[in-house]
């Protein structure tokens, strides 16, 4: 939900900052622009559309300049047009500003400046800002990062934020509040961003900003300041990810490249959790370890887990609450973040708290485990991103190692935090004395065995993509199952509509009579899971309660056997698991039938209308 990003360096700025740009366009935009410092003056460049327009209009008409900031706007206040692009700059045009974030008291501080002669280009809460830094700037000493600090006093909301002055060709300002930016420098300069891939080609050492503070970039280094200026010392993180995950290699989209990561991320997930025993007992030779988390009194005293998150990640915590309770037999409960911080929700010194992100940045998650934590709280974070708000604020954070996700739907973020979901309930099972010896182990093979299995499956993708390609037209796609099955078809719903533009819902097929199947007809398309084996009878009736009113159908479902075969149009066949690990497969084909869908009716499934990769304001 917006980029940001600036560069200082030693090349031309331009072309850096649209490759930055490119690297963060998964967030969602509607526009772009640039603005460029060349001979202490400032060359704005910004238009409504995609990346590459900007860029072709760049190619025709260069900006040079070795410094500058650039953004991708998806709007707020005010519709995507090219006035309301970004950057904003004040009336004289010496100072430039790109914003991610929302200023709330935007109409009052713009009423303010109209009363003093200033005269608004745009819509947006963003203008306001470059306007109030003028008002400082010609009204102090002509300081620049002062007139930024006085700007800041003023401004409700959140932001991340990159200012150039004309006049101060030699540095960019930068600072955040409840939005994501990172600093960092390489040999080609110093850079800014709202996340991660955007800086992976030219540095992985970077500062993660702390609300408050700013980041002053000079070309060769970057000087950390707090919100009254003073200087902070702090030492960079080091990302390991590696560049190349951030770039599509030989697939045509993110999406696909990150459906296929699955094996290895679910790997990732898995490995660093596993631990040889010792003392080498044959029955309880392998243990889940995770450095992150002790099994101490608080768990085993808890009464009850609650979990919280929003979008793919609050079906992960679906995920979850079905498997702490097979496993660990303590109740659980799972809010959408949205609705569990504002609805007044009852706190508990027993409760054990999980917050799922894999961004680490979404406003509502962010919310709630603040409102976690002042209630007395300890929260534990899944989430797959280092440095993030999320990791920072949590007391413990479990990494899903899952790498950059770049497509705006989520596909190996999620299936590993569902691994890790697994790994902590299973632990959970095992040290409140539910699970013994023999059934851990077993459990952790099969676990173990998930990610080969999960590559079955993608070398089957054409049974899918075919199936796709005779469905996509369905007018209405709807996802059943029970148990298990029940949050994988809320996850499948959600990525069909995310990228296919389809109308589609989940929902548990018990309660197939009591409303869905008035929807169903010839038009529709009724996709099942059926992967628990104790409901497979319950399953079969509530197919043919479908394919009877008219509904093509689809059944995923173990292989091995034809129980499914004579009642539906078409069986997906999964290699076998243990029934409670059946999401971590059952979930790929239909995030290949989503990618399908979309394929088919010319949508690009790593940029879907409307949606944003990580939603920063509420
Ligand atoms: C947006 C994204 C989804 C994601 C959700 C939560 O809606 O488009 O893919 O699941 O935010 O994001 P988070 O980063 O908190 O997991």
């Amino acid at each position: 939900m917006c980029g940001i990003t600036g560069f200082i360096g030693y090349e031309e700025a331009a072309p850096i900052l649209i490759r930055a740009l490119k690297k963060l366009e998964y967030r969602g935009y509607d526009s772009a622009g640039i603005a460029i410092i060349h001979d202490e003056k400032i060359f704005v460049r910004k238009m409504k559309g995609r990346i590459n327009l900007l860029e072709e209009s760049l190619v025709e008409n260069p900006l040079s300049g070795q410094a500058g900031i650039g953004h991708t706007r998806w709007a707020t206040h005010g519709e995507p047009s090219d006035i309301n692009s970004h950057p904003h700059t004040d009336s004289d045009g010496s100072i430039a500003i790109v914003h991610n974030g929302i200023i709330e008291n935007y109409i009052k501080l713009k009423q303010w400046l109209q009363s003093r002669g200033v005269v608004f280009l745009s819509d947006t809460d963003t203008e306001v800002i470059a306007h109030i830094i003028n008002h400082f700037y010609r009204n102090g000493n002509g300081a620049i990062l002062q007139a930024v600090i006085e700007t800041l006093k003023l401004l409700d909301g959140s932001y991340a934020l990159a200012v150039v002055c004309a006049d101060y060709p030699d540095r960019i300002i930068a600072v955040r509040k409840d939005s994501p930016l990172i600093a960092g420098s390489g040999a080609a300069g110093s850079f800014i961003a709202s996340d991660i891939p955007a800086l992976l080609e030219y540095t992985h050492d970077v500062y993660f900003l702390n609300d408050g503070e700013i980041a002053v970039l000079y070309r060769d280094h970057i000087e950390l300041r707090g919100n009254e200026g003073e200087i902070i010392l702090r030492a960079t993180t080091h990302i390991d990810w590696d560049a190349e995950s951030a770039v599509k290699n030989d697939f045509p989209h993110f999406m696909l490249k990150e459906i296929f990561e699955q094996p290895k991320a679910m790997e990732d997930a898995l490995r660093p959790r596993l631990k040889k025993n010792d003392l080498n007992n044959a029955l309880n030779n392998t243990l889940i370890d995770f450095d992150e988390i002790k099994f101490d009194e608080n768990w085993a005293d808890a009464r009850r887990i609650v979990i919280t998150a929003c979008g793919t990640a609050y079906n992960a915590g679906v995920i979850g609450k079905y498997a702490f309770e097979h496993f660990a037999r303590i109740p659980v409960e799972v809010d959408i973040a949205s609705e569990y911080r504002y609805r007044n929700p009852i706190f508990n010194k027993h409760d054990i708290f999980i917050v799922i992100s894999q961004s680490g940045e979404t406003a509502d998650t962010l919310a709630a485990m603040r409102l976690i934590k002042q209630n007395g709280g300890r929260v534990i974070a899944i989430t797959n991103a280092p440095g993030s708000t999320l990791s920072r604020e949590a007391d413990t954070t479990v990494y899903t190692y899952a790498g950059p996700e770049i497509a705006v739907a989520s596909t190996k973020a999620f299936t590993s935090q569902v691994m890790c979901i697994y790994l902590l309930a299973l632990e959970l099972g095992r040290f409140r004395g539910h699970i013994q010896g023999g059934l851990y182990q077993k459990y952790i093979a099969a676990l173990s065995a998930i990610p080969a299995q999960a590559r079955q499956i993608l070398d089957k993708k054409e049974v899918i993509q075919r199936f796709a390609s005779r469905q996509y037209n369905k007018t209405k796609m709807f996802f059943m199952g029970r148990q298990f099955d029940y949050p994988v078809s809320m996850e499948s719903a959600l990525k069909l509509k995310e990228i296919s533009y389809t109308h589609s819902e989940a929902f548990a097929a018990g309660e197939l009579k009591h409303g869905p199947i008035a929807l169903i007809g010839a038009d529709t398309l009724v996709i099942s899971f059926a992967t628990q084996k104790v409901l497979f009878e319950k399953m079969a009736s509530n197919i043919r309660e479908v394919t009877s009113r008219g509904a093509a159908s689809l059944v995923i479902t173990w292989e091995g056997g034809d129980f499914f075969d004579t009642i539906t149009d078409e069986t997906f066949a999964l290699p076998k698991t243990e029934d409670c690990f059946s999401p971590l497969l059952a979930v790929i084909p239909a995030q290949l039938f989503s990618y399908y869908c979309a394929i088919q009716r010319g949508n690009d499934p790593d940029k879907p209308r409307n949606l944003a990769k990580s939603v920063t304001v509420e």
